[in-house]
């Protein structure tokens, strides 16, 4: 399966300036890897996306971090999948726990955003993981199952699933990659239960939470995970780039 790498650059940069310079020292650092079965993926603020996706680059897809549910119509302050679509951006991140935290996110609401980015031919990335204390599985299949209510089977083989257990995020204290793993054929068996094997296989398993250069190979190799997630390390230009090059190596 190709490995993903997602970059989520949450609110940051603050000046349109700075994210189109981010942008360019990731290209330049890109020209030099051949891609092996790899995609890099940038998810910026709404607000930059549309000059982003002035500036095309073969070897980065846009993303955005968060949609609403409805296409169109009277939702203020809310951006829509169609809206994404035609900044060309093919992705979305969707439940990120920050979101679910200080925006009260819940369940119904990220199905509600999984199904209209399906149906706008928006890839969600579905972002899962459990609190420090909380019971792994247990979250887990609750988000997922009721996150995913009504994915067909035709449409489930567009998610990635990214596993970031909240205490790992921005904490600079990672999940051991064992952890990881069981976490990983956690989802899977879900996802296998929810739609079949055959499918549950196509869905990339992504990891995140305080991912950088030197633990990544860990995730690819060791937890045979099929991504990574940075939020962080994505802000370095030469950071992330030392992470792609360790992705592209363990492919
Ligand atoms: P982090 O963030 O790499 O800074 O821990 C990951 C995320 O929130 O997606």
């Amino acid at each position: 399966m190709k490995k993903i790498i997602v970059a989520n650059w949450k609110m940051n940069p603050y000046t349109l300036r700075d994210a189109k310079q981010l942008l360019n020292n990731i290209k330049k650092g890109l020209t030099k890897i051949k891609f092996k079965n790899i995609e890099v993926i940038i998810c910026a603020p709404f607000i930059w996306l549309s000059d982003l996706s002035n500036s095309p680059s073969k070897k980065i897809k846009l993303g955005a971090q968060n949609l609403f549910w409805e296409k169109q119509g009277a939702y203020t302050g809310e951006i829509s999948g169609l809206m994404l679509r035609n900044l060309k951006c093919q992705y979305v991140l969707i439940g990120h726990s920050e979101r679910r935290t200080h925006l009260n996110e819940t369940n119904k609401m990220i199905n509600k955003k999984i199904m209209t980015a399906l149906s706008v031919f928006l890839k969600p990335i579905l972002c899962v993981g459990e609190k420090r204390g909380e019971d792994m599985s247990q979250v887990i299949r609750g988000q997922l199952i009721e996150g995913l209510k009504g994915v067909s089977r035709a449409k489930a083989e567009n998610l990635i699933i990214a596993y970031e257990p909240v205490w790992a995020i921005g904490t600079g204290n990672p999940c051991k990659p064992e952890d990881a793993m069981k976490a990983s054929l956690f989802i899977r068996k879900i996802l296998s239960d929810i739609y079949n094997r055959k499918i549950a296989d196509k869905i990339p398993i992504i990891y995140g939470g305080s991912t950088n250069s030197k633990n990544a190979k860990n995730y690819i190799t060791e937890a045979e995970m099929d991504g990574l997630l940075p939020g962080g390390a994505s802000l370095d230009a030469s950071e992330f780039i030392r992470m792609i090059k360790e992705v592209n190596k363990n492919v």
